[in-house]
């Protein structure tokens, strides 16, 4: 009898598994799609990350040739280092600029109704990308994920909230003529083929490394990553591309999803497939300060797309972390610390104006300027953007939703 022959484990390419510990004894920094816990006291240190993941850096000259390309100033994500590593940028951007035009992928897990301020910052990035560029986006609801990894509802729960949280995300802004939204329950026909390649190329000791799952998980959370992966490339989605499997792709995400990406693009190659290309964001921090986490279970530790102007008011008034003077004389004496105060934090994820944020940096920074006055400017900032929401919110009807839904040619 022959020997069977096994499936070739392939060697992450480009960094350790990620639930590895950065260095030998130090887990005090953990991030991975389904946790991230940073225990080191301090602000998250992207850099040690950037190394760990084996990602790369968003330089100046990256910037500059997005601002070339696009004819365009680059977003204040980008600027301001918020959106802060990659893999391969300058691969698609050097196609793009010979002619040959990528398209997006994101998605989001539709674990919950209470959409907050940070669930958005992928979708204002995407949706910045697709208007400069003006390129096609697939955007991934994953429903089947939070109901493998989640114990509140039954599937159809999830399957509604995807719905939902799929009018936020239009709300936005995208551009119907050239966004596809699917739900993986829904579209899972179209990708199996896609799926059942990617999983055969995989191993069961490749998914316990990269993802930390275990024996005794439910067998959804293993076979689950090849779903996250496979809209990485183009022939998934035959209604746009037919069986192309050339076309570049584009993944803006949380730095947290990189695991699943880094596999993608192992695996990748030996599908002989395009390796996607990434675009990683750092974490919105909690109203509390930055290192608490934000949660759905404690509604003054995040603004929601919900929240009123007056509770908007009251969460920043009253829980927004100052790293400012204790006392007034203290305050005007060392000024305020702002690696850690959260109005301004936030102001730089949502102030667009460079020249008053430089102002306010300096200002409050020297202790000119008191916690109070930038908390002001924030409130009012956020609740213009969330106003604004609920009106672009309320005018997304299921008919609309359904427009984004529908297997339709889209060009490219
Ligand atoms: N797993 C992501 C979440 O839990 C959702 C997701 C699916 C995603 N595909 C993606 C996020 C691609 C970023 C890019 O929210």
């Amino acid at each position: 009898m022959e020997a069977e022959k096994k499936p070739q484990e392939t060697k992450p390419e480009e960094a350790k598994p990620a639930t590895q510990a950065p260095e030998e004894g130090k887990d005090d920094l953990i991030v991975n799609p389904y946790e991230v816990e940073n225990k080191t006291g301090k602000p998250i240190d992207y850099e040690r990350i950037i190394q760990q993941f084996g990602v790369s850096h968003i330089t100046q000259p990256l910037i500059d040739k997005i601002e070339q390309l696009t004819k365009k100033p680059a977003h204040h994500f980008l600027r301001r280092g918020i959106f802060f590593s990659h893999r391969d940028l300058e691969i698609i951007l050097d196609k793009y600029e010979k002619g040959t035009p990528f398209y997006l992928y994101t998605g989001r897990g539709p674990s919950s109704e209470a959409l907050h301020l940070g669930h958005l910052l992928p979708f204002i990035f995407t949706k910045y990308l697709q208007d400069a560029f003006n390129v096609p986006l697939v955007i991934q609801m994953t429903d089947d994920e939070k109901f493998f990894h989640k114990a509140e509802f039954e599937l159809e729960e999830y399957q509604r909230l995807a719905r939902e949280n799929a009018k936020d995300i239009i709300a936005c802004g995208f551009n119907p003529e050239k966004t596809f939204i699917f739900i993986n329950t829904q579209y899972m026909g179209t990708m199996y083929p896609n799926v059942v390649k990617f999983q055969k190329m995989l191993t069961f000791n490749q998914v316990k490394g990269i993802f930390g799952v275990g024996d005794s998980d439910n067998c959804g959370k293993i076979a689950f990553p090849a779903i996250q992966a496979v809209p990485s490339f183009s022939n998934t989605f035959p209604h746009i591309y037919g069986k192309r499997t050339d076309v570049p792709c584009l993944i803006p995400q949380g730095i947290d999803q990189d695991p699943y990406f880094r596999m993608t693009r192992d695996i990748a190659v030996r599908m002989k497939y395009q390796k996607p290309a990434c675009i990683h964001s750092k974490f919105f921090p909690s109203i509390k300060g930055i290192l608490t986490k934000m949660s759905a279970s404690d509604e003054n530790s995040a603004i929601f797309l919900t929240d009123s102007a007056k509770q908007i008011e009251d969460k920043i008034k009253k829980y927004a972390f100052s790293g400012g003077g204790k006392t007034k004389e203290d305050h005007q004496k060392f000024g305020a610390n702002l690696e850690v105060d959260i109005p301004y934090l936030y102001l730089t994820f949502f102030m667009e104006d460079d020249a008053r944020l430089e102002e306010i940096k300096t200002k409050y920074g020297k202790g000119e300027m008191m916690t109070s006055e930038v908390k002001k400017d924030l409130i009012a900032i956020l609740q213009k953007i969330v106003a604004d929401h609920q009106e672009k919110r309320k005018a997304v009807t299921d008919e609309i939703l359904d427009k984004f839904l529908a297997i339709r040619p889209i060009n490219p």
